[in-house]
């Protein structure tokens, strides 16, 4: 069935905005084309924070059980609650320095439950060792590398870990080796400069091409880096259970790296508008929101309640949700998104009136969940349920 705005207009009747919805034929077909993007038989840990949604999670997961392999949970707390909801093969992929949440995710660990810390410095280490020592019992952890290339005058990437190279890896394998309450079971390392930065923009020919090209030259220096990495800690007698790479923008690259067992995906699932444009993929638009119009200022200008959503990061007009359906509905350059309001300028065929709704798609995968506390579920034209996001469950982890 064709997505239009009919479509989603007829499904939602009836149903009270602003609101939530995910696609599922759409969520399911993400699914299906992911899984065509992984090669080299790599495994998927889904990245959670572009999901907030338990029943969603299991959703995934349930769409092939082989192909995924656990959870990369955003904060200690997370991964406490979904290991209380059933979930394992929890990897904590930010390290945190909260004794009380350390606390907690021993108890899990000691009902048998799968659940890595991340460090990528000496304090991270000494913290989980004094807890771990305390509640008698080995943590497992894994180190996160930084994965990003400097080239001169530019740093292509981010700035989360403290481990750049080689030598700085083994100093801290040493460390770890003398805390016999911490074993080292993974390497995690994220290319955002690849995975996170589309490079298929319309009308951005040249700074697509550019961009392409320093991706390129990225990937072949860290897929170096990473495996001298992996084979420098293997050396030192250790055999990691897991070398976890990428996401969704980078699934092609990073499925090609020997060393590479898993590829972190997240925001795939839900394909928001940051991963419109990227060159090697396109996913469905699964999860939109609707706001409501409740005011005709002028023919052709409708004003809805609610609309405000704006995603995290550097300030500019890409972190604005996007004006996704009817066809032709259009911002205004001056408002923006509203706190309360939010006006839109139509030129497009269809007869809008007041109480329709207008639909809008966030610009990150799971933020938007922190703005509802359900997501409608529509399926084959219809209303199939709906299910809690976290903060509909009352959890509000970052
Ligand atoms: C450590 C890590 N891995 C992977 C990802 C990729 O996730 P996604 O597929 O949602 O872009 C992220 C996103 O920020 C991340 O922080």
């Amino acid at each position: 069935m064709q997505r239009n705005y009919q479509y989603y207009k007829q499904a939602l009747r009836g149903n009270q905005f602003p609101l939530c919805f995910l696609d599922v034929d759409l969520l399911k077909e993400n699914c299906k084309q992911i899984k065509t993007r992984i090669s080299h038989s790599k495994k998927i840990r889904i990245a959670s924070k572009s999901i907030r949604s338990v029943e969603v999670l299991k959703m995934i997961t349930d769409f092939d059980k082989d192909l995924f392999s656990g959870i990369m949970c955003f904060s200690m707390a997370e991964a406490v609650f979904l290991s209380q909801k059933g979930f394992d093969n929890l990897l904590v992929a930010y390290p945190c320095m909260q004794e009380k949440l350390m606390e907690e995710l021993c108890v899990e660990i000691k009902k048998g439950k799968t659940i890595i810390l991340m460090v990528d410095c000496k304090k991270h280490v000494d913290a989980i060792q004094a807890v771990a020592k305390k509640n008698n019992i080995v943590v497992s952890i894994c180190l996160d590398i930084d994965m990003s290339t400097d080239f001169p005058g530019l740093h292509f990437g981010v700035w989360r870990s403290s481990l750049f190279n080689k030598n700085q890896v083994l100093e801290l394998v040493a460390h770890i080796q003398k805390n016999n309450h911490v074993r080292l079971d993974g390497l995690m390392g994220y290319e955002a400069q690849i995975a996170g930065v589309g490079d298929n923009a319309p009308g951005q020919i040249l700074k697509n091409k550019a961009i392409q090209l320093l991706k390129k030259i990225s990937q072949k220096e860290i897929s170096k880096r990473r495996k001298e990495i992996v084979e420098a800690i293997q050396a030192k007698g250790i055999k990691l259970k897991f070398v976890n790479g990428g996401g969704t923008g980078s699934i092609e690259q990073t499925c090609t790296e020997e060393v590479v067992t898993e590829i972190a995906v997240g925001s795939g699932f839900y394909s928001p508008s940051l991963f419109d444009y990227y060159n090697s993929f396109k996913h469905q638009a699964a999860l939109a929101f609707a706001v409501e119009i409740v005011r005709n200022p002028k023919p052709n200008v409708y004003t809805c309640h609610g609309g405000g959503y704006i995603a995290s990061g550097s300030v500019g007009k890409e972190k604005l949700p996007i004006p996704y359906l009817p066809n032709g509905i259009k911002l205004f350059e001056n408002e923006g998104v509203g706190e309360v309001q939010t006006p839109f300028i139509y030129s497009g065929n269809e007869k809008l009136e007041m109480g329709d709704p207008i639909l809008m798609r966030h610009a990150k995968a799971g933020e938007v969940c922190e703005r509802f506390n359900e997501i409608i579920l529509i399926a084959d034209g219809k209303v199939m349920g709906k299910v809690p996001t976290y903060r509909g469950e009352g959890k509000c982890f970052l």
